[in-house]
């Protein structure tokens, strides 16, 4: 069985020197505490090579928070898959709410993504989830439903090669740094859901990891653990305070 996993990530915040602190206190708790589950810390990308530095032969996965959709080439100011590949990159976020909304990027730039990252043999962190609005219209599932279609049916040769590359992520997007979650109720309907959706599309999918992201904190993180078919946390703010991420990755 696969172990469970607990990702931070920073997003657009930092600077190299607290990037250094805050992996360096992290660092220090995964070597007292030596965890069980997976601890990714995925910064911002310009921080990936002196983070690897630090992490190197520990227990702390590397994480990327985009890639390029093309592979090498003339792409001013992209990093495509095999650079992070080369940078001991392991994970990489595709389809975060933030790139969906705020970047525009739709579903054939993460379907390239996908593909570029499979590739390089570096796994996937596919976030989906609805709106708020689509939340109160009641359409979480038709949502879901229509993202994670479009996910599997545009990548359906190299995820059906390599079902281990991806893991899914559920951020409902107005439960991102609002402090709001999902009831239990909800989760529990949302989750199976989920993983009857992706069990359906092929049997071949019943292994793939579902994390859920969306004002993790150290209250609510075991909660959410204890929730079926939650296999992990996706976590932004509180991922960004050393001991919040650490009290995270220890109740669990
Ligand atoms: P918050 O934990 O800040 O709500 O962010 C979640 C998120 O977007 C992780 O990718």
């Amino acid at each position: 069985m696969s172990k469970k996993i607990i990702a931070g990530n920073w997003k657009q915040n930092g600077t190299l020197k607290s990037s250094i602190s805050l992996t360096k206190k992290v660092l220090q708790a995964v070597k007292k505490k030596k965890y069980t589950h997976e601890i990714i810390i995925i910064p911002p990308s310009i921080f990936l090579l002196p983070i690897k530095d630090l992490i190197h032969k520990s227990q702390i996965k590397l994480g990327a928070q985009n890639v390029s959709a093309f592979n090498d080439g003339a792409y001013t100011g992209e990093i495509s898959g095999s650079m992070l590949k080369d940078s001991g990159v392991d994970y990489c976020l595709v389809g975060h709410s933030e790139r969906r909304h705020i970047i525009k990027e739709d579903e054939s730039d993460f379907s390239s993504k996908v593909s570029r990252l499979i590739d390089n043999d570096i796994k996937v962190i596919y976030c989906f989830g609805e709106t708020l609005n689509d939340y109160k219209n009641k359409k979480t599932k038709l949502i879901i439903k229509r993202q994670l279609k479009k996910l599997f049916f545009n990548n359906k040769n190299s995820l059906k090669k390599h079902p281990s590359k991806l893991i899914l992520a559920y951020e409902p997007v107005w439960a991102i740094g609002t402090g709001l979650i999902p009831s239990p109720e909800e989760l529990v309907s949302t989750f199976k859901y989920i993983k009857n959706t992706v069990n359906k599309f092929d049997k071949k999918y019943a292994s793939i990891q579902i994390l859920y992201g969306g004002s993790v904190t150290p209250d609510n993180a075991s909660s959410l653990m204890d929730t079926e078919h939650i296999d992990g946390l996706l976590i932004g703010g509180a991922s960004l305070i050393a001991k919040k991420f650490i009290d995270i990755c220890s109740t669990i």
